[in-house]
């Protein structure tokens, strides 16, 4: 069921997609390509949001495989939920399947690269880095809303120059450790870490202010703890806890997007309006509690936890989970060397606001 007064759907307009990112959880967990555009109505959207989400805030955000490849759904969802805003979570590059009438709907876009040219063409395809960065200048003109790098941190091969890069050309930019095999070496940890602190230290010296999703919202975590809890229901920050619907191509519901081949984590379904019991849970076997990063990580992916601690997953937890806790809470330790009182206090009004309710905070994890 679900809990607060916000709702996001994750409608999966299909799982297929015209990439084969090397990393890509869907490929791994199975899920990628085993079904196709959208068997559920319209119609029982509809009744479904009637139902489960009256009087609550809804935002949809398109995702898949490529959600761009069903064009003719996310019309028809636009059409038909006038009270919900959008967002789209794509690849970046079949943008012409999208109308320009289309593209100015979404309040937020979120475009996956890997960090600069060359660790988004080794995982992602060769030349997609270009002609993602070519669509978002085509498009800016565009879009009302925003457009947000929705970044992938795997390989060493990421500087700092790549972040700020990717600040130039997007409004803003959230990443993400990769989440996969073969990432967190000792050597890889090392690079990872001078990467953070080198940037963290820019972010607080800078002239201009660099729009980097994640330190952002530990600021703001740690100036204003309460945003952190009564957004989420005190619950985890990843919303998946509390308000967040992965709804496959079939209607099934999960909590995670990258959880909805695990049937156990099944929770209803669009066609028969139902919905169930979330069994994505926070449990007293995740280490959360005594972590020094609690207070504004606030278990922020609750798959890495769960894979770890409630399916106890061993090879999960040590060479994916434990070292993503890691470096999110030498993320904190290294914010924390910065006066961020004194840094907030001479921001500019529309940099304040920005730390204490930027609207990309409603649909990206927030911390890394
Ligand atoms: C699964 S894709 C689906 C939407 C669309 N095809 C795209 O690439 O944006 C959504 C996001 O998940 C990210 N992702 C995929 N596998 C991941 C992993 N193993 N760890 C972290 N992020 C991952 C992708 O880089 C992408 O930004
Ligand atoms: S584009 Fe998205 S869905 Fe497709 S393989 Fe890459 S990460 Fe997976
Ligand atoms: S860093 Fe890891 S252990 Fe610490 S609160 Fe976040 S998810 Fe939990």
């Amino acid at each position: 069921m679900i809990v607060g007064d916000r709702v996001e759907l994750n409608l999966f307009t299909t799982l297929k997609c015209n990439l084969a990112c090397s990393y890509c959880t869907e490929a791994d967990g199975g899920s990628l390509g085993t079904q196709g555009d959208v068997t559920y109505s319209i119609e029982a959207l509809k009744t479904f949001v009637d139902t489960h989400a009256h009087k609550k805030e809804v935002v949809v955000t398109f995702y898949g495989g490529e959600p761009t490849l069903n064009p003719t759904f996310i019309d028809e969802v636009i059409e038909a939920l006038p009270l919900a805003r959008f967002q789209l979570q794509t690849n970046g590059t079949l943008m012409d399947n999208v109308s320009t009438e289309t593209l100015g709907k979404f309040s937020n876009i979120l475009i996956s690269v890997d960090g600069g040219e060359l660790a988004t063409d080794i995982y992602r395809g060769d030349g997609v880095f270009h002609q993602v960065t070519e669509a978002v200048k085509s498009i800016h003109p565009l879009v009302d809303g925003t457009i947000t790098a929705r970044m992938t941190w795997s390989g060493s091969n990421i500087e700092v120059q790549d972040f700020l890069d990717l600040a130039a050309t997007f409004d803003y930019v959230y990443w993400q450790f990769v989440q996969a095999q073969g990432f967190y070496s000792s050597d890889q940890m090392k690079k990872k870490k001078e990467v953070i602190e080198e940037l963290v230290n820019l972010f607080f010296t800078a002239d201009k202010f660099i729009p980097l999703i994640p330190i952002m919202g530990i600021v703001r975590n740690k100036l204003f703890p309460h945003r952190a809890i009564e957004m989420y229901n005190g619950q985890t920050q990843c919303r998946a806890a509390t308000h967040l619907l992965n709804i496959t191509p079939d209607g099934g519901i999960y909590p995670c997007p990258d959880l909805t081949h695990d049937q156990s984590l099944r929770c209803g379904d669009v066609t028969t309006n139902t919905l169930g019991e979330n069994m994505l849970k926070s449990t007293s076997d995740m280490p959360c509690s005594k972590c020094e990063a609690f207070s504004y990580c606030r278990q922020n992916c609750l798959k890495n936890l769960h894979v770890a601690y409630t399916q106890k997953d061993i090879l999960f937890r040590t060479n994916i989970t434990e070292p993503i806790c890691e470096l999110v809470r030498f993320l904190g330790r290294v914010v924390d060397k910065h006066d961020i009182k004194a840094w907030y206090g001479r921001q500019p009004p529309s940099v304040k606001q920005e730390i204490l309710e930027c609207s990309v905070y409603e649909y990206v994890e927030i911390m890394p």
